[in-house]
């Protein structure tokens, strides 16, 4: 093994990356470059919050937890509120006229996990793609740092058209109405995938 160099540990597991992609029925490449990524995409996620009111029909997300002991004790924090979603995910930053048509769909959860304010949250959860461009799922997960202009979420694997897919997704806050809704801007740039 020690005699064994560099290159050709690289070119035996490109050897049986390349036997896993026909075994897999298709003749894709399997492609891994940590310099440049192999596939980019913009995308943005709509948060559409429930309000408590009584017009549920446009709310894409909803608080899950109840307020804790924890939680009143302090001030100001939302420490171990649950939101659980399924959202838009759109190209440009306009809602789709109809969210139950749409595409791209975000489908997870997102919790506030730090005492002090304004609090940070940790996320996850899958892209669910079903154009005609894309079909499969990404798999995101990662801290939600708002004192952070840009934050990155780890791309930890993906299905169908992502299949065997990783990478980073930097996050920025691109919008806020009020408590009911904010918009995210998502660059998604994947450094393992096939093609
Ligand atoms: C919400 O619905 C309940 C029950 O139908 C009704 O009593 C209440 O007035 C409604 N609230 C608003 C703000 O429309
Ligand atoms: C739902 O969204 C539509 C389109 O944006 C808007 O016209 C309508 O007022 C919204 N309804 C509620 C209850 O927010
Ligand atoms: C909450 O606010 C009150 C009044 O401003 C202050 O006296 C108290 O120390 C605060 N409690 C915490 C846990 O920050
Ligand atoms: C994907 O789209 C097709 C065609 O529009 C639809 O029939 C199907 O229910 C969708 N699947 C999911 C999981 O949304």
């Amino acid at each position: 093994m020690a005699t064994w160099s560099k290159a050709s540990l690289i070119v035996a597991a490109i050897f049986l990356l390349g036997s896993a992609s026909v075994a897999h029925g298709r003749s894709r490449r399997f492609i891994r470059s940590y310099d440049e990524p192999c596939k980019e995409m913009t995308l943005y996620f709509h948060d559409i919050i429930y309000d408590f009111s009584n017009s549920t029909s446009n709310s894409t997300s909803a608080v899950v937890a109840k307020p804790t002991a924890l939680l009143q004790s302090m001030n100001t924090s939302v420490f171990g509120t649950m939101v659980v979603f399924n959202d838009p995910m759109t190209e440009g930053k306009a809602l789709p006229p109809s969210l139950e048509e749409t595409t791209v769909r975000a489908q997870g959860l997102y919790f506030y996990n730090k005492k002090q304010s304004p609090a940070d949250a940790w996320f996850a959860f899958s892209i669910v793609f079903n154009s005609t461009a894309h079909r499969g799922t990404l798999n995101l997960m990662g801290a939600d740092l708002v004192s952070e202009t840009t934050r990155d979420f780890s791309v930890v694997g993906g299905t169908g058209d992502f299949f065997m897919a990783r990478g980073v997704a930097s996050v920025c806050g691109d919008a806020v109405e009020g408590f009911t809704y904010f918009r995210l801007q998502m660059d998604i740039k994947l450094y393992e995938c096939y093609v």
